[in-house]
């Protein structure tokens, strides 16, 4: 089976390359651009497409794959809100994907933005390079005791709730989806009027998109502390610079943003950059932004690739798809 993998990052191939060679019938083909309109020919003479992120998957794109004799879109990761499933549908695309390689990673990752955020540890690393052991500016706050307020508690969410449950915070998670737990239930409007720190653990979908707005914003805490390591377009970015303006948000991390496909994976050292939101939204001294990595560790990245691998191999023997997105 030949497969022909776009957006790829030289960290990913030493584990696709493992598995690919353990698999044995799989032949992967690497190219660093991302899969568009502009870029979907590069799959002639393939049998199966891996894709990522920030990979467009839109009507155009599948119209062309299908033409070129694709069946098959293997998406290296959990979300899937870049593909149309209809036009999949239509073109009779199969669509996997890799639901939880390792929810203890982004989890782990919204941690340390929170940890950051507060103990500013970053601020500390660079004065003590340069000799300056002075506290003033690194005040921080115990996460002892403080409520967090959790927005989707699936796998993801429910990892982030049991590290927060070690640090003895108080837990309210919005899901309308989840029974009793180690949490407080509530709905949107008490998480986001009580809680101290918000996360956002949901998809992105139509009833989702902007959830994060200035309506939400008027509800929170003055000084609230969010944290977003899901998909971008949850929030909207500009209400978010306004609440940053006003003090409401005191704190903000970013693994995600919502124009992000234009920036991040990419090394843009040297460059104009183009996008005045994203270049305000990192002039505040509160706001840590992360390019996309909550997934990026050696046990996620094994586990991205082994999953990918058997999805391709199951879809080609025609075995059942355990990962199928429709
Ligand atoms: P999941 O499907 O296990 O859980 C999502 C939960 O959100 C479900 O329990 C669902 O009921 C809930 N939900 C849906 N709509 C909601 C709403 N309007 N309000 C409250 N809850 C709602 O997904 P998982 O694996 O936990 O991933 C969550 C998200 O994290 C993914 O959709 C993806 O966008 C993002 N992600 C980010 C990564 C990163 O590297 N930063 C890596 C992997 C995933």
């Amino acid at each position: 089976m030949k497969v022909v993998l776009f957006s790829s990052q030289s960290y990913e191939k030493p584990f696709f390359n493992a598995m690919a060679k353990k698999n044995g019938q799989l032949q992967i083909t690497y190219f660093d651009e991302k899969l568009t309109a502009q870029t979907a020919a590069l799959a002639q003479g393939f049998n199966a497409v891996c894709a990522f992120v920030n990979d467009t998957i839109d009507k155009d794109v599948l119209s062309q794959l299908a033409q070129l004799g694709i069946k098959c879109v293997a998406l290296r990761c959990a979300g899937f809100n870049n593909v149309d499933l209809a036009a999949a549908k239509e073109h009779n695309i199969t669509v996997v994907r890799v639901p939880a390689y390792s929810p203890e990673a982004v989890a782990e990752h919204c941690i340390a933005l929170i940890l950051t955020l507060s103990r500013k540890t970053h601020k500390a690393y660079n004065r003590v390079r340069e000799d300056n052991f002075d506290l003033n500016g690194l005040l921080g706050f115990n996460l002892h005791k403080k409520t967090v307020g959790v927005i989707g508690c699936g796998k993801i969410g429910q990892a982030f709730v049991n590290i927060l449950n070690g640090f003895g915070a108080n837990v309210l998670v919005c899901d309308p989806n989840v029974g009793e737990g180690n949490y407080t239930q509530v709905n949107l409007d008490i998480l986001l009027a009580q809680s101290d720190i918000i996360a956002l653990h949901c998809p992105l979908t139509e009833s989702t998109h902007h959830l994060i707005n200035d309506a939400a914003f008027a509800k929170m805490k003055d000084g609230v502390m969010l944290i977003n390591t899901s998909r971008g377009a949850l929030v909207d970015t500009k209400a978010c610079i306004q609440a940053l303006k006003s003090k409401k948000l005191g704190y903000l991390g970013l693994d995600v943003y919502e124009q992000e496909s234009e920036l991040f994976f990419r090394n843009h050292n040297g460059e104009i950059n183009q996008d005045d939101v994203f270049s305000r939204l990192v002039s505040f001294p509160n706001v840590l932004v992360t390019g996309h990595q909550g997934f990026f560790t050696q046990e996620a990245l094994n586990e991205i690739a082994k999953v990918t691998i058997d999805n391709l191999d199951a879809w080609y023997r025609n075995r059942p798809l355990k990962n199928q997105v429709f």
